[in-house]
């Protein structure tokens, strides 16, 4: 454990990942040996995706939710666990978002739809969500299973929201928000809340964590749909402009055709029609000159600041400043 009087009130990226350096490499362990199939094309596909690293952010939340609410502020073997499983879910939905966004970059890789086609992608993903089952029995408490059942259900739901949503150019914000809640934010607020749960935390800490998981998941995918129109590609490791191609109107497009003028609301309600990637300079004078990103930007930081405000009645830990950095983190990152 690091001495948390060294930590400041937001503890900065390399300070949370020190204090989670330990619980993240037997995660790592546990996500490596339970991803193995005796069907090679399982191994292959999974292996791709996973050894791509990505930020693991998910379970790096169970762990210090974990570590903020325990009584000797450590996490544990079933925190891993868990934020396996929580990782297994998120890879998962990957594999089946990379699919229906036809998307062929993701964390700097090829996408294995893109590889080895859509049919393998999604049969892949299914075989990680099950797996995740699998890790979830082994843990054999009713809580953490109905959590978790609520918890993919609500994805599921929330991608099939969105796919209602696509080439739509009526979406506006509380429609986008009630996507984004269930595709995103609720994965992260059940792995902190989880990570509560697993400390033996009362329910009233269960649900700050749970608050406070939520707000990141907005403030996060927020800051992801932002990141689409203006990231460094090679640094996102993502193609820019996916979202505009496939007619998914996300936040700074929405501000866009709520505050254009009348021509260029028509010219953007047709190219959310059309998913038409070509008119990407027009989408981006549009949303620059309605103010789109700094819009978005705010929502995310006003999201990223509930969420720290969910924090309040936990003790002043390093894992509590650790949360609070990573609020922080989600908004202000560049991949
Ligand atoms: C991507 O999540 C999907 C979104 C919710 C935006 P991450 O950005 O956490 O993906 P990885 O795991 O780091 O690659
Ligand atoms: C994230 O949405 C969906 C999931 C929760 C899997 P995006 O479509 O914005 O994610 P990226 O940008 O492809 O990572
Ligand atoms: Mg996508
Ligand atoms: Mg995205």
């Amino acid at each position: 454990m690091a001495d948390h009087a060294a930590f400041p009130t937001h503890a900065s990226l390399p300070q949370i990942q020190a204090l989670a350096a330990a619980d993240m490499a037997a995660v790592d362990t546990l996500i490596r040996t339970r991803l193995a199939s005796d069907v090679v094309l399982i191994n292959q596909i999974a292996e791709h995706i996973v050894s791509a690293g990505g930020k693991r952010l998910r379970p790096m939340l169970v762990v210090l939710a974990g570590q903020a609410t325990a009584a000797d502020a450590r996490a544990g073997a079933d925190h891993h666990q868990l934020a396996a499983i929580v990782e297994f879910i998120h890879t998962s939905t990957l594999l089946h978002d990379d699919v229906v966004d036809e998307s062929d970059l993701r964390r700097g890789r090829s996408t294995a739809n893109a590889i080895w086609g859509n049919a393998a992608s999604v049969l892949v993903g299914d075989f990680l969500y099950s797996r995740s089952f699998q890790l979830m029995v082994e843990l054999d408490r009713m809580e953490v299973m109905q959590v978790l059942a609520d918890t993919t259900n609500r994805i599921a739901e929330g991608e099939v929201l969105q796919l209602l949503h696509v080439r739509n150019p009526d979406t506006d914000e509380a429609a986008y928000l009630r996507v984004i809640e269930r595709k995103t934010a609720v994965l992260f607020a059940a792995g902190t809340r989880l990570g509560a749960l697993a400390s033996g935390a009362d329910e009233a800490v269960q649900r700050a964590l749970y608050d406070y998981g939520m707000n990141l998941g907005y403030a996060f995918q927020i800051a992801d749909d932002v990141l689409d129109y203006t990231a460094d590609a090679a640094d996102l490791g993502k193609n820019l402009g996916d979202d505009l191609a496939e007619g998914k109107a996300t936040l700074p497009l929405i501000h866009a055709i709520a505050h254009s003028d009348d021509a260029t609301r028509q010219r953007l309600r047709a190219v959310v029609e059309e998913g038409d990637s070509t008119a990407m300079p027009d989408v981006l004078a549009a949303i620059h000159a309605t103010g789109g990103l700094d819009y978005s930007r705010q929502r995310a930081f006003d999201y990223a600041r509930a969420a720290e405000a969910a924090l309040a009645g936990l003790p002043e830990t390093a894992a509590v400043a650790a949360l609070r950095g990573l609020a922080r983190y989600a908004v202000e990152r560049t991949h």
